[in-house]
């Protein structure tokens, strides 16, 4: 009986995990409108903008100089792993690049 129970356990565990791999996991674009759409939106303290806001290597270099610490220190609410999430989101649709994006943040 416990070992059905436990193996019962585990089948669900592994369908919740594969369920989860592509679409529960944080991706980039998620980030971005979680993370700094907490701010940049109609209602917050920072300007709306879109991705296209900036060139690719503008990006690159926001993020590099961390150069947003000069508005405000964002470094309690974003962790380097979910900013690089956000650059590559960023740098993938900016300006000058294949897909841009020019949907901003609500
Ligand atoms: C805690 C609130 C907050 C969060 C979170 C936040 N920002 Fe900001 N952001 C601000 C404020 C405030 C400013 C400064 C606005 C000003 O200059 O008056 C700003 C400025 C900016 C600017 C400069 C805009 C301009 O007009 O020059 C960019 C670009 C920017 N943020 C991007 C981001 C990105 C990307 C993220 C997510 C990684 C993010 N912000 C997260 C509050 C926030």
């Amino acid at each position: 009986m416990k070992k059905t129970l436990i193996s019962f356990a585990f089948l669900i565990l592994g369908g919740l995990l594969f369920y989860c791999s592509p679409s529960c996991s944080a991706d980039g674009e998620t980030l971005f409108n979680t993370k700094c759409g907490k701010c940049h939106n109609s209602r917050g303290q920072g300007p709306v903008f879109a991705p296209v806001r900036y060139a690719s290597s503008q990006w690159e270099r926001f993020f590099q100089r961390n150069k947003h610490k000069r508005k405000k220190d964002i470094s309690k609410e974003v962790t380097p792993e979910e900013a690089e999430l956000i650059k590559k989101y960023l740098v993938d649709h900016a300006a000058d690049s294949d897909r841009p994006i020019a949907a901003g943040l609500r």
